[in-house]
């Protein structure tokens, strides 16, 4: 198995939870290192940029709101098959979906506040990870 990066988002419901540590904990007990981070408050323009290829979706105005309406914490995690891993720890996009002892299962609600984001796949980590971070803000561990 490889070494990957993907770019994880505490979206703005977890934030306002105060569930920022227990997810990073989820994460790093998993295997996962934390090698960038940062909280932001995203533009309406950063956050549409993001999500750009859901451009044409009826939910992407929904989705810009959502990420617009309070801090974020964007990482970048870093492990042996850290994309798919990092996923099964999120669970299903649905939080009424997402198996039991996930992130999503335990800290989501509705499907347009679910808690957290992963890249999908090798092409859009780098998208993703290149989005938010410069190589010199990314520390190898
Ligand atoms: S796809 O087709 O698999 O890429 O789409 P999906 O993963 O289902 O959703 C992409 C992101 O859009 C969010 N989403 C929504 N936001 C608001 N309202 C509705 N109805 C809605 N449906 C999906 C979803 O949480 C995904 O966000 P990320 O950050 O990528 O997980």
């Amino acid at each position: 198995m490889a070494t990957e990066r993907t770019l994880s988002i505490i979206k703005p419901d977890a934030v306002a939870k105060n569930a920022i540590g227990e997810i990073i904990s989820r994460f790093e007990k998993a295997g996962l290192k934390v090698v960038a981070a940062k909280m932001l408050h995203l533009s309406e323009e950063q956050a549409g940029g993001f999500y750009a290829e859901h451009k044409e979706r009826p939910f992407f105005k929904d989705l810009v709101g959502f990420m617009t309406s309070g801090p974020v914490v964007v990482q970048v995690l870093e492990g042996e098959d850290a994309i798919a891993k990092n996923r099964d720890l999120m669970g299903a996009t649905n939080p009424k979906e997402a198996a039991p002892g996930t992130i999503r299962a335990d800290f989501a609600e509705t499907i347009d506040a679910n808690a957290v984001h992963g890249s999908d796949s090798p092409a859009s980590a780098e998208r993703e990870v290149a989005y938010f971070f410069s190589a010199d803000e990314i520390c190898p561990r």
